[in-house]
């Protein structure tokens, strides 16, 4: 029956662990994938979770099912730190939000309902962008094109290329942007150039769907949302945001995301709403209650929120120190060509290395990077830095 099925290339994030979970030289360091880990190399459980998670065994929670959108005390504290507590989008009632399975099911969910409510868009995404946009937005049914993003010259921003790219796409055409810790590149938009580009969405009739994966990975948690708030002022009538807390919240694998809809009114919303739960319910019925009540309980207690915001800043403060150090010494090493990763954000880095150079990584030094160049510099700790930085300046000889 399955004779016809050809063998299906690997994920290029998630295919790498799986080989770096079968190698086994000892001291291997994965680059590839988004995680953050701590100094110790592990991903850490944070102290605001830990006390929900003790609470919710305590109390022998009943696990029935969710409704199809989630938790409400999770969607509705969601909605507080996406918007911002205050935000008058959310006192009209022109949000909706849908507690989702990951990020990536945030987006799938999205991309679906987009496909049933505007059938003849196309999406474009960043140059580059994520490796798995293109494809759950191809798995949807959408044509996928790209507006420039980054320039390699510099290692920084395209931004010229960003905006001419961006006012040649038609009307009504949905437009993937990254919020903040852009990924893979780590380049991000300044306050101003956001400005611009809301600006330019707005005349252009584009609809923005903004990707947050990585809220409180740069600067904190309002100030990483600063795309997201500019749309919110912006008049615009409709726009999507996909949040996750898989990496805030150390939580990867409770997939514990959103999918946020703003409607042009109250009643657009609803009716908009009603697509989401249908469209939710015809992929995977209601999302699981764990990860969502662990969520919920540390934003909706203020002594949990803020451990939990203390924690965040450990983690970034402790992303940028590797940051800083690994372009201390490969300076060291007579590389001082990658300054540049110091001025990027969040998890990742696009180092500029090639093909070749990453294969020899992991061929000779037992190190995993993304074959495009992309590192997970949260993946970076003070007992392997020198082993990494040592690698790479090999490999760039
Ligand atoms: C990544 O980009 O490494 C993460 O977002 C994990 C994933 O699902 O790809």
């Amino acid at each position: 029956l399955f004779a016809s099925v050809e063998m299906t290339p690997g994920d290029p994030i998630l295919g790498l662990t799986e080989a770096f979970v079968a190698d086994s030289r000892p001291g291997k360091v994965n680059l590839g994938v988004g995680i953050y880990y701590d100094e110790t190399g592990r991903i850490p459980m944070l102290r605001a979770v830990r006390q929900v998670e003790e609470a919710l065994a305590r109390e022998s929670w009943p696990r029935g099912y969710l409704p199809i959108d989630g938790l409400p005390a999770y969607t509705q504290a969601t909605q507080k730190l996406v918007f911002g507590p205050d935000s008058p989008l959310l006192a009209a009632g022109r949000v909706a939000t849908s507690q989702t399975v990951g990020g990536s099911g945030a987006l799938r969910v999205g991309a679906d309902l987009l496909k049933k409510a505007l059938p003849k868009a196309k999406v474009a995404i960043s140059r580059p962008s994520w490796e798995n946009h293109r494809v759950v937005f191809t798995a949807a049914g959408f044509e996928v094109v790209e507006y420039g993003y980054y320039d390699p010259a510099t290692h920084g921003l395209d931004f010229h290329g960003m905006l001419a790219d961006l006012g040649t796409l038609e009307p009504g055409t949905v437009v993937l942007l990254h919020a903040c810790c852009h990924n893979p590149t780590g380049v991000d938009l300044t306050v101003e150039q956001w400005k611009q580009v809301v600006a330019l969405v707005k005349e252009r009739n584009l609809l923005p769907f903004i990707d947050m994966a990585y809220q409180g990975f740069d600067k904190g948690t309002d100030e990483d949302a600063a795309a997201v708030r500019l749309f919110a002022e912006s008049g615009i009538d409709s726009f999507v945001v996909a949040n996750s807390y898989s990496k805030s919240f150390s939580l990867y694998g409770e997939r514990v995301g959103a999918l946020s809809i703003v409607g042009a009114t109250r009643e657009e919303t609803l009716r908009v709403q009603s697509l989401v739960k249908r469209t939710i319910r015809s992929i995977y019925s209601s999302p699981s209650t764990h990860g969502g009540a662990l969520v919920a309980g540390v934003l909706n207690s203020a002594e949990l929120r803020t451990l939990w915001e203390h924690e965040l800043a450990d983690m970034r403060e402790r992303i940028h120190a590797m940051r800083a150090g690994m372009v201390e010494k490969l300076a060291a090493h007579g590389a001082p060509q990658f300054d540049f990763i110091q001025r990027q954000a969040g998890m990742f880095s696009y180092s500029g290395l090639s093909k070749e150079q990453v294969d020899r990584l992991r061929e000779e030094h037992a190190i995993y990077a993304i074959g495009t160049g992309r590192i997970c510099v949260a993946a970076l700790n003070r007992n392997n830095l020198d082993t990494v930085v040592a690698a790479v300046a090999a490999v760039i000889r």
